[in-house]
């Protein structure tokens, strides 16, 4: 199969962002350098897996919303093992408003490559300097890893948005019958094993499976996950979403967020990968 990889200026209304695309065939995908953020994975011509917000901005620090935002060191707001200094930090970490650096490229039959990689000095419960990677692999799949070897205590998910054209229509499954609930802020047992979508969501599946399937109006996706302790799926629905600048009216409809995600802080090597494919 031809694969292919080019830098390109500009992905929907965001005409003056840095990306690169590569190409497998039919198959796409694109990047941003800013927040090595996966914005568009597309299997075939027709079919857009992901989902990005008619309002997502990128200038002025903001985190783009939609595609696969990176958040690391850690997730949702910094806690005490991270805001050593009691600062405001920002949610989710440090690198969705940050522009990485290509370090590898490849493309061959066997499908095309990117390696992103971002220095951090200034973390603020670590003095040294840390790296950490994001690679993007595209042929039969699309395959996003992230990783960085420092013992430092992290955190981390892989925070994809799938577009999902009508939420009445969403199944994810399997997903473990427990989970934390962190709008209600209880734990929940669920014996459906699965999750239906018709309110604001935003829930913890710990030990989740290494394979999920979202189905959908617009078709079945496999979801495969690697290095990770949970499984986190959000909606912020109508209310919450009409507080929010970059989100449009009536676009919690078209979207839900299942989110790869390592939540134990511990001070180990992080390797959290994303798996997707058509089914
Ligand atoms: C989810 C969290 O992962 O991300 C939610 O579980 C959060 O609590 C959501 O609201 C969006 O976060 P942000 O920082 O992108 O607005």
């Amino acid at each position: 199969m031809n694969s292919a990889l080019n830098p390109q200026t500009g992905f929907a209304h965001l005409t003056d962002l840095p990306c690169l695309k590569l190409q497998y065939g039919e198959a796409s995908a694109v990047i941003s350098l800013y927040g090595a953020q996966v914005l568009s994975y597309k299997p075939t011509a027709e079919r857009e897996v992901l989902w990005l917000s008619p309002k997502a901005r990128w200038h002025n620090d903001a985190a783009i919303r939609g595609g696969i935002p990176v958040c690391w060191p850690w997730f949702g707001p910094a806690t005490t093992a991270f805001n050593t200094a009691q600062k405001e930090l920002p949610n989710h970490g440090l690198v969705r408003n940050r522009l990485w650096q290509l370090v590898h490229q490849h493309t061959s039959a066997n499908g095309a490559s990117v390696v992103l990689k971002l220095e951090l000095t200034e973390l603020p419960h670590y003095a040294g300097t840390v790296v950490i990677q994001l690679s993007v692999t595209l042929n039969e799949t699309l395959t996003v890893q992230l990783s960085c070897n420092s013992p430092i205590p992290q955190q981390a998910a892989l925070h994809s948005y799938f577009n999902i054209a009508d939420i009445d229509s969403v199944l994810i499954r399997p997903l473990p019958a427990e989970y934390q609930d962190k709008v209600a802020a209880k734990t929940v047992l669920d014996n459906q094993l699965s999750s239906r979508i018709n309110c604001e969501v935003d829930r913890i599946y710990a030990h989740s499976a290494a394979q999920l399937r979202l189905e959908c109006a617009t078709g079945t996706l496999a979801i495969g996950q690697a290095g990770h302790d949970a499984t986190v799926v959000w909606n912020p629905w109508q209310e919450k979403s009409r507080a929010m600048a970059d989100m449009a009216a009536g676009s919690y409809q078209q979207f839900v967020c299942v989110e790869t995600a390592r939540l134990n802080c511990d001070r180990a090597a992080l390797s959290l990968q994303q798996q997707l494919y058509p089914i």
